[in-house]
């Protein structure tokens, strides 16, 4: 089992990325919770964090939102250089310069409530193996029940997983 990083409650991870989501700026905590260096990280791709245990379909839901211009506030597993892991929730946005031009993309991280992991880690392990078996129909059918479950749809996914934090 690798470790986990918890956050602390007053922790909040920021980091900026260009139009290909490439990192252009990380703040102390996002570089020390990473494992990588400053140098390591800038210019690189935000996927250098990816873990494995996170299904496709939210990384799609993700662009695809932010390509519309719209946030997206999302449970996410990252994975640090020495393989330990933390979890946090995602809040994504699209920055524009005054004259209305893009400017960059910024995503701050808060921790993860225990209650909130407890409901996403099992939702997360459900929608990978039906990407595996399914594709990602399969792994949207898991995420739209799972959603209606909690009285919600994708058009309320942001509130709906800002309240599971609480
Ligand atoms: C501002 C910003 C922050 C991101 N932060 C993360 C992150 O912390 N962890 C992560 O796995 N992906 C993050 N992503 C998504 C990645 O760009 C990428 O889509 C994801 O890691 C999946 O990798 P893949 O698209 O190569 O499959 C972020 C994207 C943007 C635009």
């Amino acid at each position: 089992m690798s470790k986990e990083h918890v956050l602390k409650s007053v922790d909040i991870i920021v980091s900026k990325g260009n139009a290909e989501g490439n990192i252009t700026y990380a703040n102390p905590i996002f570089v020390k919770l990473s494992g990588y260096s400053m140098g390591e990280l800038l210019d690189k791709p935000h996927s250098i964090l990816r873990h494995p245990d996170m299904p496709k379909l939210i990384f799609k839901f993700l662009w695809d939102n932010l390509k519309e211009g719209n946030d997206v506030i999302a449970f996410v597993k990252n994975r640090s250089k020495d393989g330990s892991f933390y979890w946090v929730l995602a809040h994504v946005r699209v920055a524009k310069n005054p004259d209305g031009s893009f400017r960059n993309y910024v995503s701050t991280r808060k921790p993860v409530t225990e209650h909130a992991k407890e409901l996403i880690e099992p939702l997360y392990a459900k929608m990978l193996v039906a990407e595996e078996e399914s594709g990602m129909n399969g792994s949207l059918k898991i995420l739209e029940t799972f959603l209606s479950e909690n009285n919600a749809s994708l058009a309320t996914f942001n509130e709906t997983m800002k309240k599971l934090n609480n």
